[in-house]
């Protein structure tokens, strides 16, 4: 039982590849036609041809409103980050993601009968999503995040339903096979994972808490699925924590030549010195003054939390502060250097990090390490760059960036790639250079590192 768990292909390993040139435009047209959302429209002609008098015509606004309802949860979800590619037609599926031991895609879930879920009823519905499990019984791969899912209430299930149901256009396409090959591909162990893993039990209300906070823990443990990324996972790669009774909840993770961040309360590495409105300006708009979001953090932003309401991102905002710092160590306290700026200029003699920073980063991250938040990321005091894991600050450096997208409008000064312009020494030299100046003190950055991280993310 052991070794078939340990080659279980978990959501740590998935990678959401996609086309870059085209992605940028193309989540551009998303957003803005998005907003104000077809479905909404439709919701509301729907209610204005009916004329509001009969008791058929309360029914389909009622259902009109259940399924605007869905649309929003599918948001909050993210959904459609999983179950769309670039040139594709929204949630048909077909989204390639990388695990150890081959490919596997995502679904198609429009409402099409023959290769969609349209013959699901509610039930198969609610166990798919919540429990892994597809309707002929087969177990999905738990890159489809239902550990998390298994905390949405049933009234918010419903309106998921109804929305999948009625307010997605159905579309034939049909699924595509993983390329796990025979024995590997069989589903039966992901059965085992659930009995020993699976926590199928709904979010319950602390009653020790008030409203906001239970509305900010549910959307982060359940829909968000927050810890899918950014809790560490265990032997049988399962998130070590799914609420905050677990230490390790949130407190960070590598991820696919990513790291998620640690976000609990660490003064350095963690979110201690964000207040909630800083948190809720970077869920909002993907960045603020402490960071800007890069990796795949930028799918979350870019699909996901800049659609929720204010009062949702800051009930989000909320519980995350309220976590205490999950980590022991976290080395002494985080100081702004009064004079930054001649810590780069006294660096410079006989330092090539330094000199490197001067000539290729310094013009955007500044002299002083400051940048120019929210637009330019500081690199003095982030939270990313003091984490002992490199891998994002290497990943980031030698590839760039998906455009962050916020309302229809792509980031202006996204991070250049370095990987033809830089050596593995001189990134890493660079990178060194800022983990040790202005008064941050993380470890060093080795060439050793940065070439793994540049073959592992070399495109195919
Ligand atoms: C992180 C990526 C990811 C996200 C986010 C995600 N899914 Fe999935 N989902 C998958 C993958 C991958 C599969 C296919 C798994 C397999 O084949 O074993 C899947 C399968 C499914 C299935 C089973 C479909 C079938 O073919 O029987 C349903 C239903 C589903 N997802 C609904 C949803 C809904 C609803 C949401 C949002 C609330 C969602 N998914 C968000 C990755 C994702
Ligand atoms: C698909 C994986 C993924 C998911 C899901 C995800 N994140 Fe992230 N997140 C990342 C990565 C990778 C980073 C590091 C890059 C960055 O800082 O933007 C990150 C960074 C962040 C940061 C910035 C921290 C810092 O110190 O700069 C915040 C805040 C954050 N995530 C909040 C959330 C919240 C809240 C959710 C759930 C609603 C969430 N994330 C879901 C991958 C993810
Ligand atoms: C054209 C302006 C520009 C230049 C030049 C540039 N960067 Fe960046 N950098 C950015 C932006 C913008 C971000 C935030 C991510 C994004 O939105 O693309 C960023 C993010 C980063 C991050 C992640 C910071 C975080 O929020 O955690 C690191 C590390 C980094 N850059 C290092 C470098 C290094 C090293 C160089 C030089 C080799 C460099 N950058 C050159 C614009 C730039």
């Amino acid at each position: 039982m052991k070794s078939h768990l340990s080659v279980l292909p978990p959501h740590v390993w998935v990678s959401r590849r996609r086309p870059r040139l085209r992605v940028r435009l193309w989540i551009r047209i998303r957003v803005q036609s998005d907003m104000p959302s077809r479905m909404l429209r439709r919701a509301l002609t729907a209610i204005a041809l009916c004329g509001g008098a009969s008791a058929a015509c309360a029914a389909q606004g009622a259902d009109a409103a259940l399924v605007a309802r869905g649309e929003y949860l599918a948001k909050a979800g993210d959904c459609f980050a999983c179950h769309s590619t670039p040139r594709g037609k929204p949630f048909a599926g077909g989204l390639p993601m990388t695990t150890p031991m081959g490919r596997i895609y995502s679904t198609n879930i429009t409402p099409d009968t023959d290769t969609g879920i349209g013959r699901y009823s509610e039930e198969d519905f609610k166990r798919a999503v919540r429990e892994g499990v597809a309707p002929d019984g087969h177990a999905l791969y738990p890159a489809m995040p239902y550990p998390s899912y298994a905390k949405v209430s049933d009234v918010d299930m419903k309106a998921l339903y109804a929305y999948f149901m009625q307010g997605v256009t159905p579309v034939k396409q049909a699924n595509r096979a993983t390329d796990i090959p025979w024995p590997l591909n069989m589903r039966w162990p992901l059965k085992l994972w659930n009995v020993v893993f699976l926590d199928n039990t709904r979010y319950e209300q602390k009653a020790d808490k008030d409203a906001q906070w239970n509305r900010g823990a549910y959307l982060v443990q359940g829909l968000g699925h927050c810890g899918a990324c950014h809790t560490p996972r265990g032997i049988g790669f399962q998130e070590q924590a799914l609420d905050q009774s677990g230490r390790a909840f949130l407190t960070g993770a590598p991820l696919e030549n990513w790291f998620a961040s640690n976000l609990t309360g660490n003064h350095n590495t963690g979110l201690g010195r964000w207040s909630e409105d800083d948190l809720n300006t970077f869920l909002r708009t993907g960045a603020n003054a402490h960071a800007t979001a890069f990796g795949s953090m930028t799918d979350v932003i870019n699909y996901s939390t800049q659609m929720l309401s204010d009062a949702d991102t800051r009930a989000i905002a909320r519980y995350l502060k309220s976590l205490p710092g999950g980590r022991s160590n976290d080395g002494p306290p985080y100081m702004p250097h009064p004079d930054g700026a001649r810590v780069m200029l006294t660096g410079l003699p006989g330092n090539p990090g330094a000199h490197t920073y001067a000539t290729f980063c310094m013009h955007c991250h500044g002299a002083d390490g400051n940048g120019a938040a929210p637009w330019l990321a500081p690199l003095a005091g982030n939270p990313n760059v003091l984490e002992p894991d490199p891998v994002s600050l290497i990943n980031v450096t030698l590839n760039g960036t998906g455009p962050l997208v916020i309302g229809g409008v792509p980031a202006p000064y996204p991070m250049p790639k370095y990987h033809a312009t830089l050596t593995d020494q001189q990134i890493a030299d660079a990178l060194t250079f800022v983990r040790g100046s202005w008064n941050n003190q993380a470890p060093a950055v080795s060439a050793q590192a940065v070439k793994k991280v540049r073959s592992a993310t070399r495109a195919p």
